[in-house]
């Protein structure tokens, strides 16, 4: 048994497999302690401290191989997007690194990633094929999905982002007769489609929806991130369970998405530093939404795998409060990977995925770009220790 003693704040949410938006104030942070069951016995000094279920990252790009810190480096100092993808950049590039690289060198990259993750607290997350971009190159970044997973401290969900962008020599029409085949063949929990106008349409998303339902998969969207193309309604045609990024959402179409159980994950740290339009995420809340948040850790738009960085961004960015940021970085985010019954709240029977803050929750937006995560429990082990805070240990 581990007992954490007289914590500050411990986050309590209804026990319930999703909370909308509008419910947030229903997050209680009191005082009090926490028993977990766990092989070891130890107690933990929690004074001053929040304790908090871990945070789950429903939407990364692992594994991915390397990364493209030089085309940043362009983007910001004002070379176009379209210049820097004709100069063989975006994701084409990390295509090629992928294919460069050894399984071995994806694995032990996607694993120290998977390491930060858990420094910053986040003790399940989710990750993508996509930078295959061939045939053999995504049923190979399936497998090596699926070989992280045996690999890494947390539960992973692996979805397959089989049309992520039209590979040369195909038609986007042409790709997803590849896509399904893929679909069909490879091993992953959900599917997901890049909705734009750069690379694949609704009609290509509503045949994906058609796959995900005959396959048994759950369906995900990278919708309205870059372009308004009203590709929401047709998610939800489908029953999605979640449409991410939605940068550029139609103001119509945010009571239909709230209204549903589909859920909206919004990607403050792409809208950072891809220089997205904000997503109307205040709206969504109020309008009783399943909002999430996620890093949308990837080599392109947002190579970031902090969660309470992102829950910073949507409290400044969206006007989001306290409880709203870890809502989406916690129960509803477990929602999106089907998980919520498992783990995303502190409640008896879910996994033992704790986190120790070394000060109070309100600090996790406040004190910006610092990582407040003292201690790390997954499945009621410790996972995680900063060293500053070892004296809170006693076993
Ligand atoms: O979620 N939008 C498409 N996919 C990724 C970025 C891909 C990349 O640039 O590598 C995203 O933003
Ligand atoms: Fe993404």
């Amino acid at each position: 048994m581990i007992e954490l003693r007289g914590a500050a704040q411990v986050l309590r949410l209804p026990g319930e497999p999703y909370l909308r938006h509008d419910r947030a104030g229903e997050l209680a942070l009191e005082p009090g302690d926490l028993a977990v069951e766990a092989a070891e016995d130890a107690a933990i000094d929690a004074t001053g401290c929040a304790v908090l279920p871990g945070f789950v990252d429903c939407h990364t790009h692992l594994p991915f191989a390397g990364w493209r810190a030089d085309e940043y480096e362009r983007k910001v100092t004002g070379v176009p997007y379209e210049e820097i993808a004709r100069l063989g950049g975006g994701i084409a590039s990390s295509a090629r690194s992928l294919a460069a690289a050894s399984d071995e060198e994806v694995l032990a990259q996607a694993r120290t990633l998977a390491g930060e993750l858990l420094a910053h607290g986040t003790t399940a997350f989710e990750g993508k094929t996509g930078y295959g971009l061939s045939r053999d190159g995504e049923a190979r970044a399936a497998r090596l999905g699926r070989e992280l997973a045996a690999q890494v401290r947390q539960p992973m969900r692996l979805t397959g982002l089989f049309a992520h962008a039209v590979p040369p020599g195909f038609t986007a029409d042409a790709w997803m007769d590849e896509a399904e085949a893929l679909a069909r063949e490879c091993d992953v929990d959900a599917l997901d489609i890049f909705v734009e106008s750069v690379a694949f349409g609704n009609e290509h998303l509503a045949r994906m929806g058609a796959i995900a339902r005959a396959t048994g998969r759950d369906l995900r969207a990278h919708s309205e991130q870059l372009s308004t193309l009203r590709s929401v309604p047709v998610a939800l045609e489908w029953g999605a369970r979640s449409v991410d990024h939605l940068s550029r959402m139609h103001p119509d179409d945010i009571a239909p998405l709230a209204a549903s159980e589909t859920a909206a994950v919004l990607l403050p740290g792409a809208e950072l530093m891809n220089a997205e339009h904000t997503a109307p995420a205040r709206e969504l809340a109020d309008a009783g939404a399943i909002c999430v948040l996620a890093t949308d850790l990837n080599p392109g738009t947002s190579p970031i795998a902090s969660l309470p960085v992102i829950a910073g961004l949507a409290v400044r960015r969206y006007g989001w409060s306290v409880r709203e940021a870890l809502l989406a970085a916690t129960l509803n985010a477990a929602w999106v990977l089907g998980w919520s019954g498992e783990l995303g709240s502190l409640e008896q029977g879910k996994r033992a995925d704790v986190l120790l803050l070394d000060g109070p929750a309100e600090h996790v937006p406040y004190r910006f770009g610092h990582n407040p995560v003292a201690a790390v429990f997954a499945a009621g082990e410790l996972a995680w220790l900063r060293p500053d805070q070892a004296w809170r240990v006693r076993s």
